[in-house]
């Protein structure tokens, strides 16, 4: 049954009534009028809290939101995603990266006459006496020596997830192992690896879901070259290891079946962490904590699926972000963390919003006739202040921040902890309030400037403010935690997606640069003519041919 264009909501029109006004809100006034704000529009779930009362909405917008989110079929979808249906329409597979970390007395789930829970768990438990192996040294390399170095050869999805988890859980790291991560097809990425670590200490993991990704190929064969130049092939076996769906290439490339990790069609690549594509974690932070990150998962999972929309933390962070998306006309969303182990955070969430929701047609084909997912990025708190806030604060496009913090740190710094905590709280109220020029006026006067002065630097001192943030906090950043707010996001990503009735589980969009660059490839590295591309491609080939 085709979904309703968004426009015919009697919501989404009683939304774009209310949105002229709501553009005029100030905030430092909706708080002032409610003293309860704070408490009415924050939400605490899965061990994460999140304040979205610094927004320009009220009561009535909320209250539409959540209709919208209900004439929507939010919930059905939701239901219909948990139960192993095939909502991802146009690759006709199931979606299911939460069956990935529920426990192994979950409900059974057969999809295609599969035991969901029972293969997943089945794959775990080798993830689990594999990465136990490898930590105890138990498992050794072709000269009898214990791993040292561990490098990870996968783009997207399949480097991503377990590259920003590792960095975050680095408190919880093994010290006797190094963890890298390749993904870039230049060669530099590869080489700043190769160059530093001994082939008889290390292993390497070859992750991809099709095995088919030409970087990672190229990556995965150059480091065998590596290697076999250095070690006889049969010592292959003890120091390359693969994670795919596609087992028959894995045996092409000449990896031993033991070491083979499978994982399915129904787990996109962005969605992929929680799956054997997850090796990288649990060999540097163990299997133990590696569980406590899906755990943390599944208790967001559980919240998600049982909590009512107005208290749903996904469901909320979503439909602030619609709102601001779509009747505040921002163009893109700014992820700041107050914690360096995140640093990698926004990046992961550049994939897995945008390769999600960057879609300009429904599930049925039909071109939008509105904004879909906008553009994600940013960077660690407080270095962000240093760099881009300035446009933040005073540029003139508004840029809605999601600020990120752990109440306690991992560290004995608490002098450190506090400046951070007061920074990230500081920036998100003067984001809120902004300083009036009247305010402007009292400073430079207090600070005894003469009126000229303070004429020619009063606009320039003036914040406009009314800049809507959202603030997650969680207590410590742990394996847990970490857990619930990855999951945290994908339900937001999961609502959006069904409110702009996108596919947000397929990437047809990744395609036409990829056969593009196989054409270009060709011309670049033989002597075939180049083709006829326009005169901008046919020069830059031209200066590269000759530069060879
Ligand atoms: O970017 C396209 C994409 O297919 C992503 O969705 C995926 O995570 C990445 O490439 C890597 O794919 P694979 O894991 O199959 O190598």
């Amino acid at each position: 049954m085709p979904q309703p264009s968004l426009r015919s909501s009697a919501s989404f029109q009683a939304l774009s009534k209310l949105a002229p006004d709501a553009a005029r809100w100030q905030m430092r006034e909706l708080f002032a009028g409610d003293p309860e704000r704070f408490k009415a529009m924050s939400v605490d779930a899965a061990g994460l809290f999140l304040d979205y009362s610094k927004n320009r909405l009220d009561g009535r917008t909320l209250e539409l939101l959540l209709q919208l989110a209900r004439e929507r079929g939010v919930e059905a979808r939701r239901d219909a995603m948990f139960a192993g249906e095939k909502i991802n329409n146009t690759e006709q597979r199931a979606v299911l990266h939460t069956a990935l970390r529920a426990p192994a007395d979950a409900p059974k789930l057969i999809v295609d006459g599969q035991d969901v829970h029972a293969d997943v768990h089945a794959v775990l438990q080798r993830v689990r006496v594999f990465s136990d192996a490898v930590r105890s040294g138990t498992w050794l390399g072709h000269t009898g020596k214990a791993i040292v170095d561990v490098v990870n050869i996968g783009i997207g999805g399949s480097d991503l997830g377990p590259k920003m988890v590792c960095l975050a859980l680095r408190q919880y790291s093994h010290p006797g192992l190094r963890m890298h991560f390749v993904s870039n097809v230049d060669g530099h990425d590869l080489d700043a690896v190769l160059s530093i670590v001994d082939p008889e200490t290390t292993l390497f993991i070859i992750a991809s879901k099709t095995f088919t990704t030409s970087e990672t190929m190229m990556n995965a064969q150059t480091a065998r070259k590596w290697f076999t130049a250095l070690a006889p092939e049969s010592a292959l076996a003890r120091h390359f290891v693969a994670v795919s769906t596609n087992l028959e290439a894995i045996k092409t490339f000449g990896i031993d079946p033991d070491t083979m990790f499978p994982f399915w069609d129904w787990v996109g690549g962005r969605y992929s962490v929680w799956s054997a594509i997850g090796l990288p974690i649990a060999l540097a932070v163990g299997f133990g904590y590696f569980s406590d990150f899906l755990a943390g998962a599944h208790a967001m999972d559980q919240h998600f699926k049982s909590a009512p929309l107005a208290a749903n933390m996904p469901v909320l962070l979503a439909l602030v972000g619609f709102w601001n998306r779509q009747f505040l006309e921002c163009g893109s969303v700014s992820i700041a963390p107050y914690h360096q182990d995140l640093s990698r955070f926004p990046a992961y969430l550049q994939q897995l919003e945008m390769e999600s929701n960057g879609k300009r047609v429904t599930r049925d084909g039909a071109a939008v006739d509105y904004a879909t997912c906008p553009a994600v990025w940013g960077e660690c708190g407080t270095n962000g202040q240093h760099a881009y806030f300035q446009m933040l604060h005073q540029g003139t496009d508004v840029t809605p921040i999601d600020f990120i913090a752990a109440l306690r740190p991992g560290h004995e710094l608490q002098r450190h902890h506090a400046a951070l905590l007061a920074n990230c709280f500081a920036q998100s109220e003067a984001f809120m309030r902004g300083k009036t020029i009247t305010e402007v006026y009292a400073d430079l006067q207090a600070q005894g400037l003469a009126p000229d002065e303070i004429e020619r630097l009063a606009p320039h001192k003036t914040f406009p403010g009314n800049r809507p943030s959202n603030t997650i906090l969680m207590e410590y950043l742990t394996p847990h935690s970490l857990g619930a707010l990855v999951a945290l996001y994908e339900h937001k990503t999961f609502v959006q997606g069904v409110l702009w009735d996108v596919n947000s589980f397929d990437q047809w969009g990744v395609e036409l640069g990829k056969a593009l660059a196989k054409n270009i490839e060709a011309e670049l590295t033989t002597t075939v003519r180049p083709e006829l591309h326009d005169s901008s491609t046919n020069g830059l080939i031209a200066k590269a041919r000759e530069a060879v």
